[in-house]
């Protein structure tokens, strides 16, 4: 007694194929075709549809604290949102305030995630560096399941890493066999450009792009690639936005250093036009980086296509712009960075990657879902749809058409960057660790179903 998806086309990161998949308690136990059912099955007829592998987002902010307030989802509301959009895993960041002992702060990640209604797994950001900061560093990769660290070059004096505490950061990641992830802005210069924009009584949202313009990001990649260069440490570059970004990342790849590169959906789907509308709107897309000039986006889609970059991941951060990002009304520098996505990831890149021609099929699963379990350390059990493997699947309904809406989304935000956007392609239904979670656009997820995944790489 298991689900039976029959007749579906397959499709993993390699192979696409009509066939059969049977899961039962939690795991998908067999693949074929022409499967009989049997007593107890809940049947899925998937003619006509496509099963992916559920899709994961290894960068995400749930119930996050941060400039002076904390995101809106929270681990069961956020999860839930991706569970209706098709992604069935993710992983978020363990964020310590500076002078935070780590292993506090995880322990306070394993609390606020106990509520999470699909897998989980973490990162850990290295906030600060002290004596004992390499020992936490050792117990999450060794006793925790935690072997990648997050550094910001950005967020001066809150968050944010000098370089000195980011080399010690590469060092001992590289002694410990994990991976050094970075978020990449050069941290000195946004103060500097976000005061004297402000000085000159520039305080609108639009402000917050002028002072983190793409030198800065790309300055910050070309270091943190020099520096992984000279730790002889890989290197994960989160949130790539820019040109200059994705060419220090294929140079770096060029001469054989293993640097790697995300992306998220609103880099390539939207443009810096968002920060011109009326009032104080901007302020929804006000993230970091901010949305880029018209032109970085189709070379965005490039690196995507040809490998440069690997992974489409959301940094799924929201703020409601009543009572949150209004913090910042009259001073874009508080405004709090970051904004939903989690939701429409898959809808985004099926509709606008591959029914526009910019990603095959195959692509579309492995930066979705298989190239992201890969990296981080969650392969095969997740990211694929082989025997043994976790049973998270999407069943695709490939002609159902939709428009993006606050008035619709799951996600507990009072905007959408994504609003009004057409979409082709969804979910009919998402199956969660053997069970069916979404089906039809009925949501019926369980609090704290949701398992911490531990991980190691390879
Ligand atoms: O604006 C953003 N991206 N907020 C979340 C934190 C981060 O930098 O990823
Ligand atoms: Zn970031
Ligand atoms: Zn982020």
């Amino acid at each position: 007694m298991g689900i039976l998806i029959q007749n579906g086309t397959i499709v993993t990161a390699l192979d696409t194929y009509v066939g059969d998949v049977r899961t039962e308690g939690g795991t998908i136990v067999a693949i074929g075709s022409g499967f009989a059912t049997e007593p107890g099955d809940t049947v899925i007829d998937a003619s006509g549809q496509y099963v992916f592998p559920g899709g994961i987002d290894p960068h995400v902010h749930m119930e996050l604290p941060f400039m002076g307030t904390v995101s809106a989802d929270d681990f069961e509301t956020g999860t839930a949102a991706g569970v209706a959009g098709g992604t069935t895993s993710i992983i978020d960041f363990v964020i310590p305030a500076r002078d935070q002992n780590l292993m506090e702060g995880l322990a306070e990640w394993h609390a606020k995630a106990d509520k999470a209604v699909a897998d989980y797994a973490f990162h850990m950001a290295v906030t600060w560096w002290g004596d004992e900061t390499a020992e936490w560093m050792r117990r999450c990769v060794q006793d925790e399941g935690i072997p990648s660290f997050k550094t910001f070059m950005a967020y001066r004096g809150a968050i944010g890493v000098d370089d000195y505490e980011l080399i010690q950061v590469m060092k001992t990641a590289r002694e410990l066999g994990a991976l050094t992830t970075v978020h990449a802005e050069h941290g000195d210069m946004v103060v500097e450009l976000q005061n004297s924009l402000f000085a000159a009584g520039k305080t609108g949202p639009k402000y917050h792009a002028r002072s983190r313009p793409a030198p800065v990001e790309g300055e910050a990649t070309n270091r943190a690639i020099m520096l992984a260069r000279m730790t002889r440490e890989p290197l994960y570059i989160v949130h790539v936005t820019c040109q200059q970004s994705i060419d220090a990342i294929s140079e770096a790849r060029a001469r054989g250093q293993n640097v790697m590169g995300e992306t998220c959906p609103q880099y390539l789907l939207l443009d810096d036009s968002v920060y011109d509308k009326p009032g104080f709107e901007g302020a929804a897309a006000v993230m970091s980086p901010p949305i880029r000039p018209r032109g970085h986006q189709e070379p965005l889609w490039g690196a995507l296509r040809s490998g440069i970059l690997e992974v489409v991941a959301t940094d799924h951060c929201p703020f409601n712009q009543v009572g949150q990002k209004d913090m910042g009304k009259d001073d874009f520098r508080k405004i709090p960075n970051g904004a939903a996505g989690i939701e429409h990831r898959l809808a985004l890149m099926y509709t606008y990657g591959v029914l526009e021609g910019r990603l095959d099929l195959n692509q579309f699963v492995d930066v979705t879902s298989t190239r992201a379990a890969k990296i981080f350390g969650l392969y095969p059990r997740k990211g694929s749809i082989t025997v043994g493997a976790d049973a998270d699947l999407v069943v695709w309904d490939p002609e159902a058409t939709g428009t993006i809406s606050v008035k619709t989304h799951h996600h507990k935000v009072d905007r959408n960057i994504f609003e009004g956007f057409q979409t082709k392609g969804t979910c009919s239904h998402v199956i969660v660790n053997g069970r069916v979670q979404y089906q039809d656009g009925d949501l019926r997820v369980e609090r704290g179903a949701g398992r911490y995944l531990e991980r190691t790489l390879g």
